[in-house]
């Protein structure tokens, strides 16, 4: 059944506040609550002089009042004596100057003391509080605050030992990087650099493979504390993701993990995050575009293997973005149960009171600093109201959500691919992977999103692989064996693993092959003919055999192949992947609807909401058999 949770930050507030707190957040039909995440210096404020007789009374009193814990490990707050310790475990940005002390999250993954220091960490609070905690965090949000690169003399030395180990000989490596191109070649491992301040741009074999080091030096500092967790706690174990972060492979860094969280800050993303024109920012400053909280739902949700929450759900106006209102009266509602329509378990609000002092004072909280309850309180108790109707109604009351028929491929290797030879300004493996997400959704579709190594794709009608770097071995067995429909590209197989142009041209197993490609940046756009509707950006030369789906105004074909696996090689604009989307999900026998610019669906089994995002009004059918509008709706 899913509920709701708080993010609390004890440390904050005086001792006299807490049990009230404790009893206020139960009476508001609040279930979990999240703390600790950042506590470090108020658990450990002289190295090895621990004080936990403050988060023990904390505990007490919120297990007292009936909510169960999620605590965090401290490692994204490293105290200011840590760097006493260890000068040299700051991160380090591409001009090589130290990021310094003074917020959070300065320091560098490749840094072996300070992984170990963390580690120590999460198995000292293991230790002491595995019978009070029903869930752990470790770190928080990998990446945010552009972290997941270190340049640092670490990173360095690091990456030269990841190079010796993935390619053995300093031969192999020069080959594959194609190192005789302007004399680069290398006559040892301890001579290659980080790819950082070269005259013109660095090999992108280089690039890409220090992201792939970078993710799996994430990865690595994770497993670190998930080892130290298990020696003393066996309750399930997440790390807390970001929006549109695709710093790191988050499948990967999930694999050992039981589940995933992540924050939806819906405001803040539309006005710091997402590309979009003015008039779309304008349209949706107050409600959050409709589809950036619902794309990371589904992606998390499969990074999760299911399993995933919203660990910190904007309720009021933040401070970080460039614009910061507040939400339209009833978002937060809609918010919430958006996401449990996609399958959370829990969302959890951000946070429970706001603080008056440091760098986020002006970010709200369910209650405001002098305490009083701010608008967000009166929208989750009627969430929570809600959840006991739906409990009652139900006789298996789990909001799952209904099958989705159809896939996006979604691959972070190919995100830096993008990033490290974008081919022009405004091509990104995230945003192409969106606009494919959001004409779905304007079909009103169910999706689900896919890693690239997915080895069976059986359950789905359609598969989406737009921008995918290389395909994978499983990947490409499930291709073959695929009897739904297909669509690759733009920029799909075309290079290797090492981002070097497949030789025979790719890509290969459509038959087809890509001999040239155009990019036109945007907002540049060539007419193209397909029922008269859309334009591109983006276009490939393609030669080969196969059904056209599409051609350009000149007649040559830009998506071909069949019957089953298609290949696209255009960048398509919204109208033409609107009209080349639903003729596919026509013939892969979708049912389709023709949603207005704010109106998303997300069905569940048993229970359909309709998000009415653009009207602020939720309706929900199902459970209540009755339409509902949200006070203050228009
Ligand atoms: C999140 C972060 C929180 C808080 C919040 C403010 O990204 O995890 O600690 O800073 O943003 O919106």
């Amino acid at each position: 059944m899913p509920s709701l949770g708080v993010c609390y930050y004890p440390e904050q507030w005086p001792q006299s506040f807490w049990k009230r707190d404790a009893e206020q957040m139960a009476s508001l039909g609040i279930r979990w609550v999240r703390l600790g995440e950042f506590a470090w210096s108020q658990l450990e404020p002289e190295p090895g002089q621990f004080r936990f007789d403050w988060l023990d009374r904390a505990m007490d009193l919120l297990l007292g009042a009936g909510l169960q814990l999620m605590l965090g490990t401290p490692s994204a707050a490293p105290p200011r004596w840590m760097l006493d310790r260890f000068p040299d475990m700051l991160a380090e940005d591409a001009q090589g100057q130290p990021r310094r002390f003074g917020s959070r999250r300065h320091y560098c993954f490749s840094h072996a003391g300070y992984r170990e220091a963390a580690a120590a960490m999460a198995a000292r609070l293991a230790e002491r509080y595995a019978d009070r905690v029903s869930a752990w965090q470790i770190d928080n949000e990998y990446g945010c605050h552009d972290t997941s690169l270190s340049y640092s003399r670490a990173a360095e030395k690091a990456f030269q030992v990841w190079l010796a180990e993935q390619y053995e000989s300093i031969d192999a490596l020069n080959e594959a990087w194609g190192t005789r191109f302007w004399s680069m070649e290398y006559r040892d491992f301890s001579d290659i650099a980080l790819p950082q301040q070269s005259v013109t741009e660095a090999n992108p074999a280089q690039i890409l493979a220090f992201r792939r080091f970078s993710s799996a030096q994430i990865e690595r500092f994770n497993r670190a504390q998930i080892v130290a967790i298990r020696q003393h706690s066996r309750a399930p174990i997440s790390h807390n993701l970001m929006g549109r972060e695709t710093g790191f492979d988050h499948f990967k860094l999930a694999e050992p993990l039981d589940f995933v969280t992540w924050d939806s800050y819906p405001l803040g993303f539309l006005s710091d995050r997402l590309d979009a024109d003015d008039a779309h920012k304008h349209a949706f400053l107050r409600q959050g575009d409709p589809d950036m909280q619902a794309f990371h739902h589904d992606l998390y949700r499969a990074v999760g293997r299911g399993s995933w929450w919203v660990m910190e759900q904007q309720a009021g106006a933040v401070n970080w973005a460039p614009h910061n209102p507040a939400p339209l009266p009833g978002m937060l509602r809609l918010w919430t149960w958006e996401a449990f329509a996609h399958g959370a378990e829990v969302v959890s609000f951000f946070r429970w009171r706001q603080y008056p002092k440091a760098q986020e004072q002006w970010h709200s909280g369910l209650l405001r600093a002098d305490s009083s309850a701010s608008e967000a309180c009166a929208e989750v108790s009627q969430i929570a109201r809600e959840l006991e109707e739906l409990k009652q109604l139900s006789a298996q009351p789990a909001l799952t959500p209904a099958r989705a028929r159809v896939a996006i491929v979604f691959d972070y290797a190919s995100c830096w691919a993008w990033e490290a030879q974008p081919q022009g300004q405004g091509f990104d493996g995230f945003m192409l992977a969106f606009a494919n997400y959001r004409t779905l959704r304007r079909l009103g579709l169910n999706i689900d999103f896919l890693s690239a190594d997915s080895e069976d794709l059986s359950g789905y009608d359609l598969v989406l692989l737009p921008g995918i770097l290389s395909l994978s071995a499983p990947l490409r067995r499930a291709l073959e064996r695929y009897q739904g429909i297909a669509l690759l590209g733009p920029r799909s197989d075309l290079q290797t693993d090492e981002l070097g142009i497949r030789v025979p041209l790719g890509p290969a197993l459509t038959g087809l092959s890509v001999t040239s490609l155009s990019a036109q940046t945007f907002p540049a756009r060539e007419p193209l003919a397909i029922a008269g509707q859309g334009a591109l950006y983006w276009r490939e030369q393609l030669s080969g055999e196969g059904e056209v789906l599409l051609r350009d105004a000149e007649g040559a074909a830009l998506a071909l192949g069949g019957p089953h696996l298609f290949y696209l090689g255009a960048w398509l604009d919204d109208a033409a992947r609107l009209a080349l989307l639903s003729r596919l999900a026509k013939r892969a026998g979708l049912p389709l609807r023709d949603l207005d610019a704010g109106v998303r669906v997300r069905e569940a089994e048993r229970t359909a909401l309709t998000l009415t995002i653009a009207k602020r009004a939720l309706k929900s059918t199902g459970w209540s058999c009755r339409q509902r509008r949200l006070s203050g709706g228009r």
